[in-house]
């Protein structure tokens, strides 16, 4: 195995949030998973799980998680994803992300309905074939995310590999209680995040949404 087998991997792959209507075959997501959990974790404990939502059910968890967003229902999270208060530094990257995505779709800095439409379609898995939800026993470590990270973005290398795409869903994390009621799960499962897969829909202009990183120098330095 070279370099040169996987580099088209990383740098092909990027958040997907608009999808063809294709099903996916049940195989191909079980292979994805699998591949996924090849992923590496501190001892071997492998946590956290994926719940693929499906038909009625999912249809009634996107409509009562839209119809809490448009309330502007608060809930209480599972657990804290971002910085309080966000840092000046990462801030500019968390603006820089929204004006790619935005700029892709022609959405204005002031076009507040544009911004809420586009918000929305996460609380819809962005219309993608599979949507999961992943979990996390509510007892697990800090470092168990850091395994649990792993095994996303395998997946999302997975699927890349097999000409799917992906859009991991943090947005969902804002509502655990609503998923879990749906779900039938308890307060023990954490809600972690969601996660769309299925066919690329090349024609869609939020596709098109290209993001950088920040430079070597910012988060790699040598000692001694
Ligand atoms: C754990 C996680 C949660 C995310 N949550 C969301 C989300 O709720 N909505 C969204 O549109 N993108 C979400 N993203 C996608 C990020 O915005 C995206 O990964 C980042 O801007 C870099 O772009 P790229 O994935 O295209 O390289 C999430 C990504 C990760 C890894």
């Amino acid at each position: 195995m070279t370099d040169a087998s996987f580099e088209p991997l990383f740098t092909a792959r990027r958040s997907v949030r608009a999808y063809l209507p294709h099903p996916l075959p049940d195989d191909l997501l079980r292979q994805v998973l699998v591949q996924a959990r090849r992923a590496p974790s501190g001892a071997n404990l492998q946590p956290g799980s994926f719940i693929h939502v499906r038909g009625a059910v999912r249809a009634a968890l996107s409509a009562d998680l839209v119809e809490a967003w448009r309330d502007g229902r608060e809930a209480p999270e599972d657990y804290s994803y971002f910085p309080k208060p966000m840092p000046h530094t990462l801030r500019r990257r968390q603006v820089a992300a929204a004006q790619a995505l935005y700029g892709a779709l022609g959405v204005a800095r002031d076009d507040r309905a544009g911004r809420d439409a586009q918000f929305e379609r996460n609380f819809r898995f962005f219309g993608a074939p599979v949507a999961l939800i992943v979990t996390m026993p509510h007892d697990m470590g800090s470092g168990c995310y850091m395994d649990l990270g792993m095994t996303l973005y395998g997946l999302m290398l997975a699927a890349q590999g097999k000409g799917l795409a992906t859009c991991a869903i943090g947005a969902l994390a804002s509502y655990p209680n609503l998923i879990r009621s749906h779900l039938g799960l308890d307060a023990s499962s954490h809600i972690v995040c969601g996660m769309a897969l299925g066919y690329a829909d090349p024609d869609a202009p939020v596709n098109q949404t290209q993001t950088t990183r920040c430079d070597l120098d910012e988060y790699f330095k040598v000692v001694g």
